[in-house]
């Protein structure tokens, strides 16, 4: 038989998806492993995908999504985001922050493009950029994850198409203050790059950290994709709905890969997402009150246990080093879900220096995160 699709063939199987095989048919198992909050979708969400339902709208939907939609995100982007956009032009609706992503990477690199990320970062950054041809330039955050802008700097080369960050991110937990993301954007106007934002995370924030737009600083919009979704906020990662807001030339493409590859997101859906972003937003005050306890339980925990460990600054994951264990994060994974049913993502899977590092979400209930605790400890005092 002849060779079948090489590229996507080689790419690695989903750490993630093994974790979940190995938990298969355990009801023991407590999770840190899945990024998804654990509080119910808003009914609104629900409510409005069902009225649009028994409204009969099963068929295609516009392919860049229902204008009442895109109205809507022409104002949270305005309010939120402080982005200026016109939403017949500057925004399309994906499947989800990854289609968005995938629409990114279709739309502005050719094969032999080098991007730059801060590593460790997520997982789909590296895969899609095999799809595609692009290299990725891999720049070590520093201890505290901060990204090493200097060494940013040092890695452009006359194939650097695009910068990519994520903040707050997965799986460090880093958020990118002003001055970070001030010297990323004066970086990116320098020498004529794109800048991929995927910002999924931008209302789980902590202490004083605050959320920074790049499209929002000045002349960057016609530079900047900007990336959201629908799933993290509203805890909807099923709706698979996403958008990504970028200029015209940007978008017009982006449209027609969709139209040829997707045909759109779901009709339905989409009106959903649109009662849910017309709720007021302080339904999500008492989450992040929630988000915080965890975050804080979590961290104080770990840091007592001995391991080494950056405070996270949003997001709901933190990503412990674990060089003093003795274990790699891949033995430690697959040791502790089986020996304590703890579900715990290594974190090699996310780029070139976390070989030594863990990844847990605290996105779950108090109880079980403290159990989830107890059964870490009771492990490293066993190896
Ligand atoms: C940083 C980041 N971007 C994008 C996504 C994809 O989001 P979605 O579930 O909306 O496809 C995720 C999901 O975990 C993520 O962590």
């Amino acid at each position: 038989m002849k060779e079948l699709a090489i590229k996507v063939k080689q790419a690695p199987r989903s750490k993630i998806r093994e974790l979940f095989d190995l938990a298969a048919g355990r009801s023991d198992v407590i999770s840190l492993g899945i990024g998804q909050p654990d509080f119910l979708t808003p009914k609104p969400a629900i409510e409005g995908t069902i009225e649009a339902l028994n409204k009969n709208i099963t068929y295609y939907a516009p392919t860049r999504g229902i204008p009442a939609l895109l109205e809507e995100l022409e104002q949270k982007l305005k309010t939120v985001n402080r982005i200026g956009t016109s939403w017949k032009d500057n925004i399309i609706l994906t499947n989800g922050g990854s289609q968005a992503l995938n629409l990114t990477f279709a739309s502005i690199f050719n094969p032999g493009d080098e991007m730059i990320l801060s590593s460790p970062n997520f997982i789909s950054y590296f895969y899609l950029a095999a799809f595609f041809g692009v290299k990725v330039i891999e720049i070590e955050r520093k201890s505290n994850y901060g990204p090493d802008i200097d060494k940013m700097k040092d890695s452009i080369t006359d194939k650097t198409k695009a910068i990519l960050i994520n903040s707050p991110n997965n799986p460090t937990g880093y958020s990118l203050n002003k001055k970070e993301m001030d010297k990323i954007v004066d970086i990116v106007k320098q020498n004529d790059l794109y800048l991929i934002s995927d910002e999924v995370y931008e209302n789980y924030l902590y202490d004083d950290s605050q959320h920074v737009s790049p499209a929002s600083l000045k002349d960057m919009f016609s530079r900047t994709i900007t990336i959201n979704a629908m799933s993290k906020l509203y805890s909807a990662t099923g709706f698979r709905l996403g958008y990504i807001a970028a200029s015209k030339e940007i978008i017009d493409i982006m449209e027609k890969y969709h139209q040829f590859t997707a045909a759109g997101t779901n009709h339905a859906a989409q009106y959903g997402f649109l009662k849910a972003l017309q709720m007021d937003s302080s339904f999500f005050d008492e989450i992040l009150m929630s988000f915080d306890e965890r975050r804080m339980l979590a961290f104080n925990r770990l840091s007592k246990m001995g391991f080494e460990v950056v405070k996270p600054k949003g997001a709901f994951y933190i990503m412990p080093k674990i060089t003093k264990f003795g274990l790699s994060g891949a033995e430690f994974s697959t040791r502790i879900m089986k020996e304590h049913a703890v579900a715990i993502v290594p974190g090699n899977i996310f780029g070139s220096y976390s070989e030594n590092m863990l990844r847990m979400s605290y996105a779950t209930k108090m109880e079980k995160l403290s159990e989830a605790m107890d059964r870490i400890e009771n492990f490293i005092n066993e190896i």
